[in-house]
């Protein structure tokens, strides 16, 4: 076995040693034949085995393996914080950009109705676009969207029509969520009922919207901690100016939040400010 690196990974019995990480001298192709997964998927995953500090996520679901390694979650809520300045010559590598966007994408929402459009901006231009909105009494956010990498622009749809809805049940179909005709039905009649309850019920619509916005957000922010890249959630931007700039209103968007992604410069206050929040026993009751 020459290492994480090496191209020789097969010293593997099955896939209780996979797990195990015990090793005996076999060819990499006959294990992944046993294992039934192709060998490039058995090399990622032992490199992942190997090196579990460089491949924090748990196992693609290709290779049906438990998780190299846990994450301590408490830890990087604690740790992570907001960036108040960026470093422009730093800049989110490629692969964690797609990683924050898969949790974006992936964030849950109410009946799963996914009520938001995301805007990403990673050149100077497209941020100049939303610094913009960051004047008067936002100007102290301005510097944070022109230095960050990237910049994200969460929104919310301003209202759920017939066309996501249809849209959304026929994502789920293929992805194979319903076994049945009657599943599919079943699903879609239930999510219409929680969405006609907050248009015409509730009189909530736009707030029940936003709330799932703000669940990606906080997805979001922690998966930035996650991978120890440094962000700045902002709602002081001004919306009429952002709307305009995107062309929000024609697509029935309203933006919530934006959010700054990147490294911060030395220059960032809050990042020597310890963390302050109220005690357990004040924001916890035992039932
Ligand atoms: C929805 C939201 C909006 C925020 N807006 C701004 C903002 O416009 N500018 C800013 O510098 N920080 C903003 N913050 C950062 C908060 O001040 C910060 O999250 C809070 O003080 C807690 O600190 P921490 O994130 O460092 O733990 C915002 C945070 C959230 C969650």
């Amino acid at each position: 076995m020459t290492g994480p690196e090496g191209s020789d990974l097969g010293a593997i019995n099955s896939r209780d040693d996979v797990r195990r990480g015990e090793c005996q001298e076999r060819p990499t192709s006959l294990i992944a034949e046993e294992l039934a997964v192709s060998p490039g998927v058995l090399i990622e995953a032992l490199r992942r085995r190997l090196d579990p500090g460089k491949y924090s996520a748990s196992l693609s679901n290709e290779t049906n393996l438990s998780p190299a390694t846990s994450m301590d979650i408490a830890q990087v809520a604690k740790t992570r914080y907001t960036a108040k300045a960026f470093d422009p010559t730093k800049t989110v590598a490629p692969e964690l950009i797609a990683q924050l966007r898969t949790v974006l994408r992936t964030s849950p929402s109410s009946v799963n109705c996914q009520p938001w459009h995301f805007f990403m901006a990673a050149s100077a231009g497209a941020k100049a676009r939303i610094a913009k909105a960051m004047h008067g009494n936002y100007a102290y956010n301005e510097p944070k969207v022109r230095n960050a990498s990237h910049v994200f622009v969460l929104c919310g749809k301003n209202d759920l029509d017939d066309a996501h809805l249809q849209a959304i049940l026929a994502q789920e179909d293929r992805d194979g969520r319903f076994a049945t005709p009657e599943l599919m039905a079943r699903q879609d009649k239930s999510r219409r009922f929680y969405v006609t309850l907050h248009q015409s019920q509730c009189n909530d619509e736009c707030h029940w919207i936003s709330r799932q916005v703000y669940l990606a957000l906080g997805s979001l922010l922690l998966a930035a901690g996650a991978v120890n890249v440094d962000a700045c959630p902002m709602e002081g931007f001004d919306a009429t100016v952002l709307d305009k700039e995107l062309g929000l209103s024609e697509r029935r968007l309203t933006a919530l939040v934006v959010v700054a992604l990147g490294y911060h410069s030395a220059d960032d206050f809050n990042a020597k400010l310890p963390k302050s929040r109220l005690p357990e026993s004040a924001i916890f009751s035992e039932l």
